[in-house]
């Protein structure tokens, strides 16, 4: 049994986890260019999310009324080719939907969307396995409707239950199937319109939903996720797209890099990688990255998993046992030993390694920006730098993700996406 104030929480889909604007408009605006259709110049998109679709077409962008059927058919394809990949998890969704789940709580969907497509949707945000229960409208013509949709998702006992939403639907659905709601005004509806539907309880941020719902629950664990490569990899590419991905599913990213990362520690990289500084000895240049990193560490990665973040960095220390052990042959236990005080037992959960081949990552290197000292530093160099990373991958830490990196970068993309899913996420099912 739960301490929490209920034991039973019906969530609906847009608006109350996710973040549906953009992957509904963009549907909405591609169907209107393929029916040849202009959009009204005083339009307000935004205000398509929310009413039926049918009364958006023909009030909103004013379509003609034999040409709706066509509009409906057009928007369906779209939303599910592209629109859905659009949502956005809100930020804070999953640290309620994760204490929700921790404290036993029944936590169901309510969605007046077709119930495949709200599978298909918690399914690709790994969000799925934290609900008992996903109803979802039947197809054809006659609907469940809300009040019907809550009273399916609630379990057959309970003491005290609550419907979530963002629209006075949710609200006065909630009201017919006998259960209390919360309104959250972050999605499409005001604070204005919850209030006259009458809800139980507003909710104006998912840090309030989360006190709401869960007050003293148990936050998600904290992660710390490193990415690395030689020179010429794509690593910033892909540290990139993997940083948005993250966000777009609601995780709480802090992104940070190496050498730098904080004030101190990015003024330690400006020595380090000035180009003028040819002089620096391997040893001075090892320690260096070992201070900038001892900084890193203590004022920024440790702090943040422990409050819960994820920490996604920009290389870590396998660098400095590629490049200093390695690339400077100063030895991989020399440069452990330095780094030991500096680490100071703060491992990366997961490192994402891009694997590539010397002659490729020499073409890219030389493709790319104006090169660094590092970069600067000749063949035989990052040969060993090589050398040094495939020996540390041998050793079979599973740590490591390995990544064939000589492909394009959408599937590489893809790949260290679902990889990393699976680690942030092990109970997640996984897309059909
Ligand atoms: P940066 O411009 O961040 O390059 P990249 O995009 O390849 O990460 O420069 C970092 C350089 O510093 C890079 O050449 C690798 C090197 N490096 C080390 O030699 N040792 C280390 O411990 C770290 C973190 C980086």
């Amino acid at each position: 049994m739960s301490q929490f104030p209920f034991d039973a929480v019906v969530f609906d889909l847009d608006g109350t986890l996710f973040d549906a604007e953009e992957g509904i408009v963009s549907s909405v605006v591609k169907a209107m260019e393929e029916l040849d259709l202009p959009i009204p110049p005083d339009a307000d998109l935004r205000l398509v999310v929310g009413p039926p679709l049918r009364t958006s077409l023909r009030e909103i962008l004013r379509v003609p009324e034999d040409r709706v059927e066509d509009g409906v058919q057009r928007y369906l394809y779209n939303f599910y080719h592209e629109g859905r990949f659009r949502y956005r998890v809100y930020p804070g969704i999953r640290k309620v939907l994760y204490a929700l789940r921790k404290a036993g709580v029944h936590v169901a969907l309510a969605s007046s969307k077709p119930a495949h497509t709200c599978e298909l949707i918690l399914n690709h945000f790994a969000i799925s396995h934290y609900f008992d229960v996903i109803m979802g409208e039947v197809d054809g013509k006659d609907k469940l409707g809300k009040p019907e949709l809550i009273r399916r998702a609630l379990p057959e006992k309970y003491s005290r239950a609550v419907m979530v939403g963002d629209r006075l639907f949710d609200v006065e659905g909630a009201k017919a199937a006998g259960v209390e709601s919360v309104g959250v005004s972050y999605g499409c509806g005001s604070v204005e319109e919850l209030e006259n539907a009458g809800a139980d309880h507003i909710a104006h941020s998912t840090e309030e939903l989360f006190q709401l719902l869960c007050p003293g629950g148990e936050a998600p664990r904290g992660m710390f996720i490193s990415m690395e490569g030689p020179d010429g990899s794509g690593k910033t590419t892909q540290a990139n797209r993997l940083e948005e991905s993250l966000r777009q599913y609601g995780f709480d990213v802090l992104r940070t890099r190496e050498p730098g990362g904080c004030p101190i520690s990015e003024e330690i990289r400006g020595i380090i990688l000035n180009k003028e500084h040819m002089e620096m000895s391997p040893i001075c240049e090892a320690l260096l990255y070992a201070a900038s990193r001892a900084q890193h560490v203590s004022q920024v990665i440790r702090p943040a998993v422990e409050e819960g973040r994820i920490v996604f960095s920009d290389r870590f220390v396998d660098s400095s046992v590629a490049y200093q052990g390695g690339g400077r042959q100063l030895g991989v236990g020399l440069v452990q030993q330095i780094n030991q005080p500096a680490v100071d037992g703060m491992l990366p959960d997961a490192t994402v390694y891009l694997d590539i081949d010397q002659a490729e990552a020499i073409r890219r290197r030389f493709s790319a920006s104006e090169p660094d000292r590092l970069e600067l530093a000749g063949d035989a160099f990052h040969r060993r730098v090589q050398a040094a990373y495939e020996e540390l991958l041998a050793q079979g830490d599973d740590r490591f993700i390995v990544v064939d990196a000589a492909r394009d970068v959408e599937p590489i993309a893809q790949e260290i996406l679902q990889r990393v899913l699976d680690r942030l996420e092990p109970d997640r099912k996984q897309e059909a």
